[in-house]
């Protein structure tokens, strides 16, 4: 996709090795949302870990909402042929907002036109914001 305004929320395809943009998301991230994302209770992104979440190549995808100039959230997805599996995380202070949902419309839509047909993501049983978010854009959920 090209960049997209919605409301005064920029989506954005994030470029590769953004690291800054997936490292200022994560700053943004409270403890729950952190375990929630990356599972573990992660405090800190280390260099390798970084440059992985900042890959942007044929098979990894992904999209930075951008409020003001500074990053609030950040979709990506992983192909594995025909289906890629999906991921969200949300600045605290912009959850319950609709960005999430923003985000994975916009990763969804962008899956399609590259053909890909089946979007799958781990989530937490207890994870209801991203269980309805991602039953929405027809992700396919296995409970982590
Ligand atoms: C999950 C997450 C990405 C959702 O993004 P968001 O911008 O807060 O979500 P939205 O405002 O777009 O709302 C999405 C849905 O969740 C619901 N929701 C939002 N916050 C909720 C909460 N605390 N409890 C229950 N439902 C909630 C909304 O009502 C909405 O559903 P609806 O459209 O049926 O009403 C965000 O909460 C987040 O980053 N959480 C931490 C990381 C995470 O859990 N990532 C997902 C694992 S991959």
């Amino acid at each position: 996709m090209n960049s997209e305004q919605v409301d005064r929320v920029t989506i954005r395809p994030l470029r590769n090795r953004e690291t800054a943009v997936v490292q200022a998301v994560f700053d943004h991230l409270g403890a729950r949302s952190r375990h929630l994302r990356f599972g573990d209770a992660k405090n800190v992104l280390t260099a390798s870990e970084l440059e992985q979440l900042a890959r942007v190549d044929g098979d990894h995808h992904m999209l930075v909402a951008v409020f003001d100039g500074g990053p609030i959230g950040i979709a990506c997805l992983v192909r594995d042929g025909v289906s890629a599996e999906v991921a969200v995380e949300v600045a605290d202070e912009w959850q319950g907002r609709r960005v999430g949902t923003i985000l994975m419309e916009r990763l969804a839509a962008d899956a399609r036109a590259a053909g890909i047909e089946y979007l799958h993501a781990h989530v937490a049983a207890h994870n209801a914001a991203s269980r309805a978010l991602m039953r929405r854009s027809a992700v396919r959920i296995s409970l982590a």
